[in-house]
């Protein structure tokens, strides 16, 4: 399946739920939050008939998203219906970690291949004071289990701001020293709660690598589907990622379309829903419908520029799921 300008599209992103046991600042609202109404949301099966349309159309990977994914009740049905699926060669879940002690055992039986855990600061108190939640222990119980789980590959998002975890760089970076996993950088997108914060470059992070650690160097394999890019540093068991859409646009690569928890098609993270695939699962139109939304993908995102506020996707990121 190819967009209009001929990139390969093999990866679908989809959100099951906008509901989050946490409420990080960057993210969405402390209190009173709108949530999407129960019978809005796509059911299971929805999901599955949607999932299936797309491996018809040539997806070999799906990534489930949230809010936080690992709330909703059917999460381990769903990741074990869709690894069956012949074409399916990857399922990955990003989660915030906090039922991931809970769930590792019944998440690596139901044969997930990768998961993404946020994690944007060591320090007990300022992790509460940004997710308004105290569950740091929880967290970094369960980023261990998943480090000692069979799933093949662990990652931990740090999203940096200068203002919050400027100065936790270095102590990031140290988790992949001395366990397999994967630390990456993710400079701060403008969506909502995060206009007024501060990023961090992709630059300004090397810089600091390259004067602190000997031997640090481009990575040329693949450890996921998305926009990341590697590095390794001598003596390091994981490898430093980087996503960095704001200082190196990635969309002349980009291989993905989202599904929002409602089922609305979303053909790139900046720009508002597209069709109701509810809709067309109803009428038996689903694939036609998918192939001519891509034809009109954005060529890129256009976080840089002053854009008609109609055209773009005004939502929280809680809503939009990464
Ligand atoms: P893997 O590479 O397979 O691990 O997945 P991923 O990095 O795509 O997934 P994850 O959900 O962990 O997303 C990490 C960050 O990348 C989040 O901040 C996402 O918003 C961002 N991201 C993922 N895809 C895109 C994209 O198409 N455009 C932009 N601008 N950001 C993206
Ligand atoms: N910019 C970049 N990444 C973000 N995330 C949440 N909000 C933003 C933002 N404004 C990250 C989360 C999570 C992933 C799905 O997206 O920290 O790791
Ligand atoms: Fe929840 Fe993730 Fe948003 Fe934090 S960044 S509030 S963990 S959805």
């Amino acid at each position: 399946m190819r967009d209009q300008y001929q990139r390969k599209i093999d990866y679908v992103r989809i959100s099951i739920t906008d509901r989050c046991n946490l409420r990080c600042t960057y993210c969405m609202p402390g209190e009173e939050v709108d949530f999407i109404h129960h019978e809005k949301l796509l059911s299971t099966e929805e999901i599955l008939k949607i999932v299936k349309a797309f491996e018809e159309l040539g997806v070999t990977k799906v990534k489930i998203t949230g809010g936080e994914p690992l709330v909703r009740k059917d999460i381990i049905e769903l990741i074990a219906s869709i690894k069956k699926m012949a074409g399916i060669q990857e399922v990955s879940i990003t989660t915030n970690g906090v039922l991931l002690e809970k769930m590792i055992d019944d998440l690596e039986q139901a044969g997930l291949d990768s998961i993404n855990i946020s994690l944007d600061t060591l320090k007990p108190a300022q992790y509460a004071l940004m997710t308004r939640r105290n569950q740091f222990d929880i967290v970094m119980r369960g980023i261990q289990c998943a480090i000692k789980s069979s799933i093949p590959k662990v990652k931990l998002n740090c999203v940096l701001i200068k203002e919050i975890n400027g100065d936790e760089i270095l102590d990031l970076v140290e988790l992949a020293h001395q366990t397999r996993v994967h630390v990456r950088f993710i400079e701060l997108m403008p969506i909502g709660y995060a206009k007024n914060l501060t990023p961090i470059s992709e630059d300004e992070v090397l810089d600091l690598l390259s004067k602190h650690y000997e031997g640090v160097k481009p990575f040329e394999g693949k450890l996921g589907n998305g926009p990341a890019h590697y590095y390794e540093i001598e003596g390091f068991l994981g490898k430093v990622g980087f996503i960095s859409a704001m200082s190196h646009r990635f969309c002349s690569t980009c291989n993905r379309v989202r599904v929002t928890s409602e089922g609305y098609l979303k053909t790139c993270l900046h720009f508002k829903k597209g069709i109701d695939l509810k809709a067309h699962i109803a009428t038996g139109n689903l694939k036609e419908a998918i192939l001519e939304s891509l034809q009109k993908k954005p060529k890129q995102h256009q976080f840089n520029e002053v854009l008609n506020e109609e055209e773009v996707d005004q939502r929280m990121m809680v809503q939009i799921g990464g």
